[in-house]
């Protein structure tokens, strides 16, 4: 049978015909909130980040006020960033793991003000003195053994330890789900492990598996000021070419413990999103990154787009087989659902 028996326009007459037959739908309860928070702004002080615009850096009061804000509309997962005083930062990322660190202190407070479930991004990065995901080893110029890039080599083994130790801080402040973004090899089974000698064992890991070398986490860097001082990310984030080794970091967080798994950046990988869904039976998280918020957003403000493509390019991640999105999209659209 084909037209004029078949005529697909019947299905989209009217939008109550399509309302019903529509395929995808985004929920509220899809939305991971990403929140910043700054150490040493004091209530009332929060600072908008220049290249999202819309976007700030909290103070652990203003912070909460806006979670409790959100909560209220229907979100129920927020991610906790941390951006700790210049001066704390050293090279193993201590700041990161301080029971009073600055994502330790947030934990705490959205724990008590709300019920939202509380995700803990676990990397070093921001809190480096170097600005990479785990500890470095500088080779002096000329040194026969250096087959880096830029003279950097990022040490994997030695850092677990420091990713380990942060995930546990963040556990200890009321943190529901550890979300390591670093993409150190073994680091899933470290914090695991880490966390069930601790009784942690309730503790659910969201890892970062297939997160990309992206240059769409340029805002980002600028927001959480944890851009690395020196060489890149592409020793330890992915190719973006690379689509069968995403898979291969998948395989390989599920055997370390990981209870969901996540493809980073969203809309450039829709690709990967709808292959780790097809292959994998664990909940999917996709993070529509910065860079991603920001694009949208500037075409929008240019008035080359409207804002029906904020819309349509969320549920394009959710269509692609994400079941959780992490977006800076989230309050526009716990308006607008
Ligand atoms: C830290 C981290 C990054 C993002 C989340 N965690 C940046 C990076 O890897 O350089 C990016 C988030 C975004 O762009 O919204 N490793």
């Amino acid at each position: 049978m084909d037209y004029p028996t078949v005529r697909m326009r019947r299905l989209r007459k009217n939008s109550n015909i399509r309302d019903i037959v529509r395929e995808t739908k985004l929920n509220k309860e899809d939305l991971i909130y990403p929140i910043y928070f700054k150490e040493g702004l004091k209530k009332g002080e929060k600072e908008e980040i220049s290249t999202m615009p819309g976007q700030f850096r909290y103070s652990i009061e203003d912070g909460v006020e806006y979670a409790k804000e959100l909560e209220s509309k229907g979100l129920r997962s927020i991610i906790v960033f941390g951006i700790p005083l210049e001066e704390t930062k050293d090279p193993v990322g201590s700041p990161a793991f301080m029971e009073e660190g600055i994502v330790q202190t947030a934990i705490r407070a959205l724990k008590k003000e709300t019920n939202l479930v509380i995700i803990g991004d676990v990397c070093l990065c921001q809190y480096t003195s170097h600005g990479h995901c785990g500890l470095i080893h500088e080779y002096d110029k000329g040194d026969i053994n250096d087959n880096t890039d830029d003279g950097v080599k990022i040490l994997n083994d030695p850092s677990l330890k420091y990713l380990a130790k942060t995930a546990v801080s963040q556990a200890k402040a009321g943190a529901d789900i550890v979300a390591p973004s670093d993409m150190m090899d073994g680091r899933v089974e470290a914090i695991r492990n880490a966390l069930d000698e601790e009784c942690y064992e309730d503790v659910m890991i969201m890892s970062y598996s297939a997160k990309f070398a992206s240059s769409f986490y340029a805002p980002f860097r600028d927001a959480a000021d944890s851009a690395p001082g020196k060489g890149n990310r592409k020793s330890y984030q992915m190719d973006p070419a690379n689509g069968r080794e995403a898979i291969r970091e998948c395989e390989l967080d599920v055997v370390e413990g990981a209870d969901m798994l996540m493809v980073k950046p969203a809309l450039p990988y829709l690709d990967i999103i709808k292959t780790v869904k097809e292959d994998f039976n664990l909940p999917l998280v996709s993070y529509n990154v910065s860079g991603e918020y920001s694009m949208i957003m500037a075409a929008i403000d240019k008035g080359y787009l409207t804002e029906d493509s904020i819309m349509e390019s969320l549920l394009s991640i959710k269509r692609a087989g994400a079941d959780l999105i992490i977006t800076y999209f989230a309050p526009y659209l716990l308006d607008h659902l």
